[in-house]
């Protein structure tokens, strides 16, 4: 790949983005950091205060479906932190949105599930890891197309169930710890580890390959596969920026990296860009 070199700048990514009419933004937990949902991985993140959540052995236990088989408590605690409609979105999302709004955005890969990306108005987004919109019971597979089944259940820290599978019942409010839930725990449709991600992952990474013409990633670690592996899809010669608090990804993955809060680097690039509106509207987010 022909590198840019030395110029490491804002400008370099403005002119980037100038001539880009498919860019591909790969996101995680960095951008929501400002909205007030902490991310994962850093010093301050969701891992590092593992001793907070009942039970956890492992950090990602969180995420694993066996545990929450047995302990469905602390992925409902976390839950009820960052479920969505309790949280406005940053200037970053906006800043996707306007994006989006101009016809250059190939597509959002989002790992995030607090939903923000609907919230600023991005239309050409994927949730790979999930979503609570939609969920489902563990026991009989049965599914609902809405949050409201599970929203109130989640914001008063019990555990959904369905009904069918628990004779009636359409919660549980857990009493002492070891104590197994009952049949049919209803589990949002989020991405645990071993899970398989939505269908349309592949489906667009294949299809946007072809097409992009810009990549972008922000404020992701780029420690979990698949979605960190779809940077190693694109074409070798299309340009490649991170947008992040510290390099991540493979040595010299990338063209251009803007170090800092993404805020601040989207704040500069939608100045450059002229996107006055953005910069006028939401430049005090
Ligand atoms: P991580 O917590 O692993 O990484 C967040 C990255 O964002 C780190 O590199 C931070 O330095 C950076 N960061 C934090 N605040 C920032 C800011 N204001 N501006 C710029 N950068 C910032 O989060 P993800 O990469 O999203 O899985 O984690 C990937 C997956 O791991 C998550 O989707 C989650 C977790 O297990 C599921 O939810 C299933």
């Amino acid at each position: 790949r022909q590198r840019l070199g030395t110029v490491n700048t804002l400008d370099d990514a403005a002119l980037i983005l100038r001539h880009a009419r498919n860019v591909v933004m790969l996101t995680g937990a960095g951008i929501s950091v400002a909205c007030g949902i902490p991310d994962f991985r850093s010093k301050n993140g969701l891992y590092a205060r593992l001793g907070e959540w009942d039970g956890l052995n492992e950090p990602t236990d969180m995420f694993s479906l066996p545990f929450f088989r047995d302990n469905p408590i602390p992925f409902y605690k976390f839950a009820k932190e960052l479920l969505p409609g309790q949280f406005n979105p940053s200037f970053t999302h906006h800043f996707i949105s306007e994006i989006d709004r101009r016809g250059r955005l190939l597509r959002n890969y989002t790992q995030n599930i607090d939903g923000l990306e609907k919230t600023a108005g991005v239309k050409r987004y994927l949730q790979c890891h999930g979503t609570f919109d939609t969920c489902r019971c563990l026991t009989c597979g049965r599914k609902w197309n809405t949050m409201e089944k599970i929203k109130h259940h989640i914001l008063n820290q019990r555990v959904p169930l369905c009904e069918f599978c628990s004779g009636g019942k359409d919660f549980w409010e857990h009493a002492s710890p070891g104590v197994k839930p009952p049949q049919g725990v209803i589990k949002p449709d989020i991405v645990f580890f071993s899970e398989q991600l939505p269908e349309l992952f592949d489906l667009f990474v294949d299809e946007d390959c072809t097409r992009v013409d810009c990549v972008i990633v922000m404020g992701s670690s780029l420690k979990v596969k698949p979605v960190a592996g779809l940077l190693g899809r694109v074409p070798r010669y299309i340009p490649q920026i991170l947008i992040n608090r510290e390099i991540v990804g493979r040595p010299h993955a990338f063209d251009l990296c803007l170090l800092g809060d993404c805020d601040t680097v989207c704040f500069e690039l939608a100045c450059r860009m002229g996107w006055r509106d953005l910069v006028e509207e939401r430049g005090d987010l």
